[in-house]
């Protein structure tokens, strides 16, 4: 750890169970066709690994819309969790046991920096709770070899309750809070942002899954959305994206609308510069992106951090 901590990058990184199926990591029972599908996305995730390999941190903040809390945002506070986790709704794609440690010393400064900004917090402490599979995918995407802990934020229903406005609102707050947390704890950081672009997906699965003759964009008006997004992210425009943020969410019915990309930029400060696309892709129809911004390479080319 370093005596100012810092976000090291931040990190969009989708959560699609079908990426952990076709990639076959012993965790998971189900066993792939390799049929190749999803291909872009794993050439996506392989470029980010290789992009951060040799980055120096301690600990992945992790926002996932899988644990959906109705009161506030919450954060994982047990040092140690284990368990099986089952797609509800790919059973047969995703049938996977983990074991992931909490950096619960940081989970606490995030909640504690929150609630000072206003939000309503609260800590799961119950050592039996069943981790969410879009934290656990994005986390083994992102970090296969789970030697690092997390932190896990939950996905507050305001912008569900309210509007997507409302629910931006607290997402920044939430960012911010995030930030400086983090700064504080010493702590190098990796943020990703559990998240999927434009949503609508098909209804009906092939015999193989991973069958590349099935997969395509389902509805073009929504991945139009999603280019017009990542040209934004190309262009270093982040104010932008948030303000189209609320019309993004709507018009694509995007998983976004869960709150952890408007978080991300609100961590990152809003960034002005330029984040890398990995690559694009769709699973069931949705529309995937994994993205990565560099802060400190963006300050060492004269950006803002
Ligand atoms: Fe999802």
């Amino acid at each position: 750890m370093t005596a100012t901590g810092s976000i090291v990058r931040g990190i969009v990184a989708p959560h699609p169970p079908h990426l952990i199926y076709a990639a076959n990591p012993p965790q998971n029972e189900p066993r792939s066709s390799g049929a190749g599908a999803w291909a872009p996305l794993h050439a996506a995730y392989q470029r980010l690994r290789a992009s951060i390999a040799a980055a120096d941190f301690d600990v992945l903040v992790v926002h996932t819309p899988h644990w959906k809390t109705h009161v506030g945002h919450h954060f994982l506070g047990v040092p140690r969790f284990a368990g099986r986790s089952v797609d509800p709704i790919f059973p047969n794609l995703f049938r996977f046991d983990y074991q992931l440690e909490v950096d619960v010393e940081l989970a606490e400064a995030v909640r504690d920096e929150a609630a000072a900004g206003g939000l309503c917090t609260a800590m799961m402490r119950n050592p039996d709770f069943r981790v969410d599979y879009g934290t656990i995918t994005s986390c083994h995407l992102v970090r296969p070899e789970w030697d690092k802990p997390v932190v896990c934020i939950s996905s507050a229903r305001t912008a569900f309750d309210y509007s997507n406005e409302a629910g931006d609102a607290e997402m920044l707050v939430l960012g911010q809070a995030t930030r400086r947390a983090v700064e504080r704890s010493g702590r190098n950081a990796l943020l990703l942002a559990s998240t999927s672009l434009s949503h609508r997906h098909f209804t009906e699965e092939p015999a193989d899954p991973e069958d590349p003759r099935f997969e395509h964009i389902y509805n073009r008006n929504q991945a139009l959305w999603d280019q017009r997004l990542l040209g934004l992210v190309r262009a270093g425009a982040g104010r932008q994206i948030l303000d189209e943020m609320p019309d993004f969410i709507e018009q694509s019915m995007s998983e976004c609308k869960d709150g952890g990309l408007s978080w991300l930029l609100g961590a990152l400060g809003v960034p002005d510069y330029p984040g890398t696309v990995h690559g694009y892709g769709t699973v069931i129809g949705t529309g995937n992106a994994v993205i990565e911004w560099d802060p400190s390479a963006a300050a060492a080319a004269g950006g803002a951090a």
